[in-house]
């Protein structure tokens, strides 16, 4: 695996692989690495001839009061697992490279970007929109992975990648589950002993919240469910959201249930602080069935 870490030595290998007419497939991520982001990998090396990965901890799009500096570096076990799965690049940028002392320029998604997560992470997508932005500039990507985990991000991306014309698909792989349903995350690694197995209700709730819609229960009456159980986890200090969305305008759903909704899924999630961590988690439910 070849290891770039200057943006100009990654513009230069990606057109050069271009020009040979191979196709780039990228999976940015953050580190530590765990089976989500090598799912992401996987399939990125099905469908492309060569797979960049980028590991850069974007400093922009972590509140003030968040987990920035925190949050888990593991570069050497990085290293081992990406070469395990043959990964051909990984562009590991710096901080000052990506956001020079006199850096200006930031995108942000409007509306999408300040519904769900973004009620609680303001500035959040503009970070995330911002460096997907630049990394796609950088790396030239074909097709880039992300994981549904992140539903919200994806949306997000999506219309960044319609709105600004960027040549690149968007592909969004299933979210990767721990045994007991609990969502791969690199932020599970806050978690303790209890509060991992506290954990295991968000998903509990979504699916039981899914079989609920499905069988006609009012929206209203799934989100009392969804935040009456996870407020009675006492290790759960705050409920974000608990609740129904729109797929694409990520609107919570008041009123109604799927007699009278007219879109074919809806999207059940919710966001939750428990010890250290603030964890998410969401299920499509697919209404053509
Ligand atoms: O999902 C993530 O890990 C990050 O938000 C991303 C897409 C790598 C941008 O920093």
């Amino acid at each position: 695996m070849e290891i770039i870490r200057s943006i100009r030595a990654m513009q230069e290998t990606a057109r050069n692989i271009k020009e040979r007419g191979l196709t780039i497939g990228f999976v940015p991520t953050m580190g530590a690495l765990h089976q989500g982001h090598l799912s992401l990998i996987k399939r990125c090396k099905e469908e492309n001839h060569v797979t960049v990965v980028s590991i850069f901890v974007n400093p922009i799009q972590f509140g003030p009061s968040e987990d920035y500096t925190r949050y888990p570096r593991d570069m050497e076990g990085d290293i081992e697992k990406l070469s395990a799965l043959e990964v051909d690049i990984l562009f590991f940028p710096e901080v000052k490279d990506i956001y020079p002392d006199d850096y200006k320029t930031y995108i942000t998604v409007e509306d999408l970007s300040g519904k769900m997560c973004g009620a609680f992470r303001p500035g959040h997508f503009r970070g995330v929109a911002t460096v997907v932005a630049k990394l796609f500039n950088i790396v030239k990507p074909d097709r880039a992975y992300f994981g549904q985990k992140d539903y919200q991000q994806t949306v997000v991306i999506r219309k960044m990648v319609e709105d600004l014309n960027f040549d690149v698909d968007i592909v969004v792989c299933p979210t990767i589950r721990e045994r007991d349903g609990l969502a791969m995350s690199s932020r599970n690694l806050y978690l303790n002993e209890d509060e991992r197995r506290a954990a295991t209700l968000i998903y509990q709730v979504l699916k039981r919240a899914e079989e609920m819609v499905l069988s006609g229960e009012s929206f209203d009456k799934v989100r009392d469910f969804m935040n009456k159980t996870l407020s009675a986890e006492p290790l759960i200090r705050e409920i974000q959201y608990a609740s129904l969305f729109h797929p694409e305008r990520l609107e919570e759903l008041s009123t109604g249930n799927i007699s009278v909704y007219k879109e074919d899924s809806l999207i059940l999630a919710a966001a939750v602080i428990l010890g250290n961590a603030r964890l998410i988690d969401n299920i499509v439910v697919d209404l053509t069935k």
